[in-house]
């Protein structure tokens, strides 16, 4: 959460500041600020709200920012502190020669602001980024050294940060330092670059180094060294970065949740490029490293997420447990992470995270692996921390994902457990369901143009959000495998429209949510062929008898039932397996044009960030 860039070289540190954390805004974006400096002075320039607000105080400072070659900037979700200016970082201390943003939750801040208030420092923020910025300079004013200062402050420090500072007695520079937080600095020709990610410097840089925890980094326009914990200087290792820079633009699209919705087609065919060829042939999964004998001895599977990727880990259980014969729990990162919990050597442990750096399956994935556990991970991001920690890493390469509401990594996380299903059958010889496993690998390479059949004609989807929009509450039911899409509905439309929305298993309706239902309470049931059709239709008479609002999303339903629902979407024909990859993306298109007609801020939603890294 939150977003960092730091710029040091010729050009106008602000342009590129401003530039890095446009593309840093999916992190958070309640208020924003930068630090520039100049030989002679520091500049500290803040403003509440979105970064329109920064940028509008910036260009009544022409000057400033023209002779300031070197800068930090931040953009916040606010964890201590209401998001107002005072708050916002930058932060500094009593001289205020020192300047620091910072990303991540410093657990001890509350006893650290003690000792140093008892030294005399005074504090004009409630955030915890503030007592660092006091810390580090209390130590530069022992060493006057930037780095022994970050290095001293480090130490005392608990909890995660990412780090970037400035002084104005060393104006040539920027001192990094980081703690569980992401912080990559980018190389370029007499200039280098600091973020919390890659986007806020593709468009400059390819080149970069990813700072591991506990290293500190003092960068210069013509030099980056970087040090270990005791001081000590360590070989830099340079890689490449993986993104293009045209893949952050909206191309044409009124918003990028829809953009993203409508690239889910391409998204499926590049995961299942190279990996499954035809409906005849095993499945070619490269990266999971487990042996057969390996994988013969899984004993059981645990699947651990937050959000969205909890619940793509939801429908990863049905087709687990019923395709490999593997028990599989799925449990939210941030319950598992609390609790003693049981893994071994047997136990194969599933990541999942479209980011990569969601804290609490950071924690919780760090936990598995000390009890010897295999850990899969599956991500969008393949130079993440989660990626890092993974024994096996499985990418989806769904392409960069702007919007805060998930939707193309979904469907890509979808992908990548149905493939590591099947890879799991075949390499365990297994018989039973092998014509559906046949099928459910044609299905997998029909998949593409059947997302592009629904995105393409979405005139009916877009009437039923307009007729729906002044709803203030909705439940969503379904049962079996999909189950975890009336969940992740719900999330999508409760996140970026404020509806009131919650998805429950369609058979627990009777046992207390059906206490709610009227007619100012719509249902949206998932209707699909297979074992529970007849089931849910029980469940939708159950919620018409109380007068509700009803809606199919389906891929069949027979005349007879038709009558029975006020508005019904079509989505393509398949089988009961492959129907949440389906069915999803009408859940995805609904919410977006409810919160799209509601005039939401539909990229951007309150509260939320893209990237989840604190606890
Ligand atoms: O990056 P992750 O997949 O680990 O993120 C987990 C959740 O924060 C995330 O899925 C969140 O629920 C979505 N933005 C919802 O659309």
């Amino acid at each position: 959460m939150c977003g960092i860039i730091g710029y040091v070289g010729d050009r106008s540190a602000a342009e590129i500041l401003i530039s890095g954390l446009s593309h840093l805004e999916y992190r958070g974006y309640d208020s924003s600020g930068v630090a520039l400096m100049n030989d002679k002075e520091v500049n500290i320039y803040k403003a509440p709200g979105k970064l329109i607000n920064l940028i509008e105080i910036l260009k009544t400072k022409q000057n400033i920012c023209a002779k300031s070659k070197i800068g930090i900037g931040h953009i916040r979700w606010a964890t201590h502190g209401l998001p107002t200016t005072q708050n916002a970082h930058p932060h500094t201390c009593n001289c205020k020669n020192l300047t620091l943003v910072h990303n991540g939750i410093i657990e001890n801040y509350q006893e650290l602001k003690k000792e140093l208030e008892q030294l005399g420092a005074r504090f004009s923020s409630q955030t915890d980024t503030e007592v660092a910025a006091h810390l580090i300079a209390y130590e530069y004013g022992k060493t006057k050294n930037l780095l022994k200062a970050m290095l001293n402050a480090t130490k005392k420090i608990k909890g995660a940060f990412a780090f970037c500072a400035i002084h104005k007695n060393e104006p040539d520079k920027i001192v990094v330092a980081k703690r569980n937080a992401p912080l990559i600095i980018g190389i370029g020709q007499e200039e280098n670059f600091i973020a919390s990610d890659i986007p806020a410097i593709i468009e400059y840089t390819k080149k970069a180094i990813y700072l591991s925890d506990y290293q500190v980094g003092v960068i210069k326009k013509d030099s980056i060294e970087i040090y270990n914990d005791n001081g000590t200087l360590v070989p830099n290792k340079i890689e490449y970065l993986p993104f293009e820079a045209v893949a952050i633009s909206k191309m044409g699209y009124k918003h990028f949740m829809l953009k993203e919705i409508h690239e889910q087609g391409d998204v499926v065919r590049n995961i299942l490029a190279g990996k499954l060829l035809s409906p005849e042939k095993n499945v070619v999964l490269d990266e999971f490293k487990l042996t057969k004998k390996e994988i013969n001895n899984i004993k059981r599977i645990q699947i651990i997420a937050c959000g969205t990727s909890y619940h793509a880990g939801l429908v990863g259980k049905y087709i687990l447990e019923k395709f490999a014969k593997i028990p599989v729990d799925v449990e939210a990162s941030s319950e598992y992470i609390y609790r003693d919990t049981i893994a071994d050597k047997n136990t194969l442990a599933i990541g999942i995270s479209q980011s990569g750096e969601t804290a609490d399956t950071i924690t919780a994935i760090k936990q598995i692996k000390e009890q010897e556990s295999h850990v899969a991970i599956i991500t969008n991001r393949v130079d993440s921390t989660l990626a890092r920690l993974s024994d096996s890493l499985l990418p989806v390469n769904a392409g960069i994902e702007v919007s805060v509401a998930a939707t193309k990594s979904y469907i890509a996380q979808l992908i990548s457990l149905y493939l590591l299903t099947i890879y799991l059958f075949e390499q365990k010889g297994l018989e039973q369901y092998k014509e559906e496993i046949r099928t459910l690998k044609q299905e997998l390479m029909e998949l593409p143009s059947k997302i592009e059949a629904i995105v393409e004609n979405t005139t009916n989807i877009q009437e039923i959000a307009k007729k729906y929009s002044c709803y203030k509450d909705f439940i969503f039911i379904a049962r079996g495998i999909n189950y975890p899409n009336a969940l992740e509905g719900a999330l999508k439309l409760k996140e970026i429209s404020y509806i009131n929305a919650t998805g429950y298993s369609a058979g627990e309706l009777k046992h207390g949510p059906i206490a709610m239902l009227d007619n100012n309470m719509p249902v949206l049931a998932l209707l699909n062929t297979g074992v529970v059709y007849d089931k849910v239709l029980s469940n939708c008479e159950e919620a018409k008898a109380r007068q509700a609002k009803l809606i199919a999303v389906t891929n069949y339903i027979e005349p007879k039932d038709v009558p029975l629902f006020d508005d019904i979407i079509n989505v393509p024909l398949g089988s009961e397996t492959i129907g949440p990859a389906i069915n999803i993306v009408v859940l995805q298109l609904l919410a977006y044009y409810i919160a799209e007609y509601l005039g939401k801020d539909v990229d951007q939603p309150r509260n939320l960030a893209k990237s989840v890294t604190v606890e």
